[in-house]
């Protein structure tokens, strides 16, 4: 996939989880596979200017955190010009514009979901950074303030006359929060309004067969992952492997039904043929493990640990009953504590499995459903995990 000079590896993107897609999640999650574009934190350009050392943590990147996007938040034009420049110079290879964020803070001077309500202004500070940078700026949005206001369509094709190379658009408005269903028909709106640049769908993404699904109903060129990525950072490699999977298939369907002149089938996305199967129980240990190592390094040994405490219990998520893992390891505070955590809890949950060591079937979790794949009356479980942290303003 391409957008402006850059060339990525696949149409998947990490969506930025502000105090989660930090260095070390962003490396995880590139450990694992699949993700085309990692972005940081939103990260606010006027602390960025005035060298702020907790801005400059937000953008601290490594070799291995490659290809890597800044997203920057503001609303005075000469700062977030001259913050591209920065994050530019520290080698970012894309710079994201955040118009999506309705945090109190940021709408207040102006910027995220603010920005969606004030085209020429907005278009005028994108031209700017447009014209400062040589890297592709992008832009990040909602579908607007509420559905009386769906202005992402003109938004979008707004900045991409102010030289946007891409936008990547949450299908959900700013009054939704992250509440109701994902707007297919919004976002296919968004991928007809502009001319030529790629619109990357955006929301409950939580498995492959969703991500098909948006990229099939809207024709959006890429899909981006935020909350889906963090409860199953495998999600990249499996979607990859699933989408080229379908393309496969879907060819080999072509060629048949040509030769036999009848109508190709039309892909299901409720069979789960071609679906990778799930990591099991010890890649998700070795993974989780991993985290906290990177964790350690990138922050030292206390704050790591103490940040891991929101972290490890979404690796639980996954491992069958966990509620022995999750209530000593919210109160972890050093490495080898951990260990000790885990190797209890490893014990412990030996009891739920059977004897060619899987969960038992009654312990077994179903995969999430994304809103705009669950039946309107299904029993399915429907929730979708926030992280903590101040999620009612998101
Ligand atoms: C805890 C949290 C932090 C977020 N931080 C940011 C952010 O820094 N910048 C941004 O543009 N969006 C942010 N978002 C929105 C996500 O990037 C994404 O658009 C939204 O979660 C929907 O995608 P998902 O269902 O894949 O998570 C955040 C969302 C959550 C839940």
């Amino acid at each position: 996939m391409q957008f402006g000079s850059l060339t990525l590896k696949s149409n998947l993107f990490l969506s930025p989880l502000a105090g989660y897609t930090n260095l070390p999640f962003r490396l995880v999650v590139r450990e694992v596979g699949g993700v085309g574009l990692c972005t940081t934190d939103l990260v606010n350009a006027r602390s960025l200017i005035e060298k702020n050392p907790k801005a400059f943590k937000l953008i601290e990147t490594s070799p291995a955190d490659s290809p890597l996007a800044v997203q920057l938040f503001g609303s005075v034009a000469e700062e977030m010009r001259d913050a591209a420049l920065m994050v530019e110079a520290r080698g970012a290879v894309s710079v994201d514009i955040n118009m999506g964020c309705p945090v109190k803070k940021v709408i207040k001077i102006g910027g995220g979901s603010a920005m969606m309500t004030e085209l020429d202004k907005t278009a005028a500070l994108v031209r700017g950074m447009v014209n400062a940078v040589k890297i592709p700026v992008t832009a990040k949005m909602r579908l607007g303030w509420d559905d009386d206001n769906l202005t992402a369509p003109d938004l979008a094709r707004a900045l991409e006359d102010a030289g946007v190379a891409a936008i990547f658009v949450h299908g959900r408005t700013r009054e939704q929060g992250f509440g109701g269903t994902v707007n297919l028909a919004g976002i296919r709106k968004v991928v007809e309004a502009v001319k030529k640049i790629p619109v990357i769908g955006n929301g409950d993404i939580v498995t492959p067969q969703a991500a098909k699904m948006m990229l099939d109903e809207t024709g959006c060129a890429g899909v981006s992952i935020g909350r889906g990525a963090f409860y199953d950072p495998w999600i990249f490699k499996r979607t990859l492997e699933y989408l080229k999977t379908c393309r496969r298939r879907r060819e080999e369907s072509l060629i048949n039904s040509a030769a036999i002149n009848e109508t190709p089938h039309v892909v299901s996305y409720e069979n789960n043929i071609g679906l990778p199967p799930e990591p099991p129980f010890s890649e998700r240990v070795r993974v989780m493990c991993r985290h906290l190592d990177l964790m350690v390094e990138v922050f030292g040994e206390e704050l790591g640990c103490r940040m891991f405490r929101k972290v490890a219990p979404w690796y639980a998520k996954r491992f069958g009953p966990c509620h022995e893992f999750n209530k000593k390891v919210v109160q972890v505070a050093t490495k080898a504590q951990f260990h000790e955590i885990l190797e209890n809890y490893i014990r412990w949950r030996q009891q739920f499995l059977d004897e060619r060591g899987e969960l038992l079937p009654r312990f077994q979790q179903a995969p999430l459903v994304a809103s705009f794949m669950r039946e309107p009356d299904s029993s399915t479980r429907t929730h979708i995990p926030v992280p903590k942290g101040p999620v009612e303003v998101w």
